[in-house]
């Protein structure tokens, strides 16, 4: 920054020299040539004090006076066929012809536009010519000429150009250096916010900026920054939970395993018994298999990537069929399952697998937790913003204070009697699924009457 700053100042400061310097050889060019033109009249009053070329011969010295005086100024009288009738320098020192251009006759006013430019090796001459006369208006008409060099002003030009060169490099450094300290009195916070930001860790991760100080523009980078380390906080803490609490699931079933087969391998024992102790096993692995599965469908839900295969579904369709699947388990429980007919022809988008799965999961549960006797109710409503589907079931259901923890991973709300087969991750993978669908799963419990479950499938603009 400092740099570009220094190359910017240079730049501005270059630009505005030039043009300062461009505009006083202008200026000085036009009040000379405007000099030129007043000797010029000057000399056509002078002429018209004589009567003859042979009287400006003898009295010349008012000629040589008028342009006495001023550097470089040269005048010469000649007669109309060119003949030289005075000259106020020395011949070797002007051009022994000059250019007739531009002749301004007798009857107009000579004025800056008629001085026109001549070379004369090493330099440049500006000239005005013009014609005047002896006596009166009829008299002898005699050529003016007028000349100054160009470089008259060359010497004073080169000192102002060093000057203005010195003035553009000591402004543009002096521009460089309180940039460079600006740029280094503005940048103290980042600094900050960098070394902040090298302390922060996933062990250390309470730090935050000061928000309030600095300037304005770093004060919203440091909200932003703040806000982000609260998210990857959170995440953190969530993510280092969600470990302890998989350690700790897989602890059990490993620890069962352990345990039956050192119990086994303690003393020789028959067939059937190493049978037994292969099919309780087995039923540990299952279980295993199961948590592992679920879980990494979680992880990769979390890290989105989950692609979804949205299709248009018969809603009525795939509730009948969910519920054929289920009957038979229901019924062995003596439960009635039950589907309740409101919204008929209504189409879902959704993915098919995973949509089973999620209505899978909660009739499951539902079966698990309805007594003998209950009844499971499956009911698909249109609500205002899309379709919803409700699974209700009678039972204990669930007390107030596990309702806002039903849906996190590895939470159980009856933990006094787990269950072998419980894993604790079924709602969680509801609620991951709805998600993935831009959708909603939510839960209402009357413990002792009702629980029900219902999945919102967003379908308006606004989802
Ligand atoms: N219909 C229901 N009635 C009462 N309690 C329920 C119902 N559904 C879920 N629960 C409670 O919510 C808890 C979490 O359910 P979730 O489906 O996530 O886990 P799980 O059923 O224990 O294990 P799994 O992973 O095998 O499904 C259950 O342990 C249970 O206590
Ligand atoms: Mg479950």
């Amino acid at each position: 920054m400092t740099l570009l700053f220094a190359i910017v100042s240079v730049l501005t400061f270059a630009a505005v020299g030039t043009y300062l310097y461009q505009v006083l050889v202008r200026k000085i060019e036009l009040r000379d040539d405007g000099r030129l033109v007043d000797k010029v009249v000057l000399v056509r009053s002078l002429l018209s004090d004589y009567s003859s070329i042979a009287s400006i011969d003898r009295a010349p010295a008012p000629f040589r006076h008028s342009v006495h005086g001023i550097d470089g100024l040269v005048l010469r009288l000649s007669s109309m066929d060119g003949k030289v009738i005075l000259q106020t320098t020395a011949p070797m020192y002007f051009p022994s012809t000059l250019s007739p251009q531009g002749l301004v006759p007798i009857t107009r006013t000579p004025q800056a536009e008629d001085v026109h430019r001549q070379s004369w090796a090493p330099d440049e001459l500006r000239v005005l010519n013009a014609i005047g006369v002896l006596g009166d208006v009829a008299g002898t008409p005699v050529q003016i000429s007028i000349s100054r060099p160009r470089s008259r002003h060359s010497e004073f030009l080169r000192h102002y150009l060093l000057n203005l060169a010195c003035a553009v490099t000591l402004g543009a450094t002096v521009v460089a250096v309180l940039g460079f300290l600006i740029v280094r009195q503005g940048m103290a916070p980042l600094r900050m916010v960098i070394s902040q930001a090298n302390n922060i860790s996933t062990h250390r991760m309470n730090t935050r900026l000061p928000a309030q100080r600095g300037p304005l523009e770093l004060r919203e980078l440091g909200a932003a920054f703040n806000a982000m380390l609260d998210r990857l906080e959170d995440g953190v803490q969530r993510l280092s939970g969600f470990a302890a609490d998989l350690a700790h699931d897989l602890r059990t079933p490993v620890n069962t395993l352990m345990m039956e087969t050192q119990v086994a391998l303690s003393r020789p024992r028959t067939v059937e018994e190493y049978q037994t102790l292969a099919a309780s096993n087995l039923e540990e692995y299952e279980h295993l298999a199961t948590m592992i599965e679920n879980t990494l469908f979680l992880a990769r839900v979390d890290n989105a990537g989950l692609a979804i295969n949205r299709q248009t579904l018969d809603a009525q369709a795939e509730l009948l069929r969910i519920r054929n699947y289920f009957e038979g388990l229901a019924e062995e429980a003596g439960i009635t399952l039950t589907l309740a007919q409101t919204a008929a022809n209504a189409t879902l988008d959704a993915d098919a697998t995973l949509l089973r799965r999620a209505l899978g999961n909660l009739l499951s549960n539902a079966i698990a937790h309805t007594p003998r006797g209950g009844a499971i109710t499956l009911t698909l409503r249109q609500a205002d913003d899309g379709l919803q589907i409700d699974v209700a079931n009678t039972g204990d259901g669930v007390a107030a204070q596990h309702l806002p923890h039903i849906f996190e991973r590895y939470y159980r709300a009856d933990s006094a009697r787990p269950s072998n087969a419980s894993t604790g991750l079924g709602l969680a993978i509801v609620r991951a699924i709805m998600r993935l669908h831009g959708g909603e799963a939510t839960v209402h419990s009357m413990p002792g009457a009702t629980t029900t479950f219902s999945l919102r499938f967003c379908s308006a603009p606004t989802c």
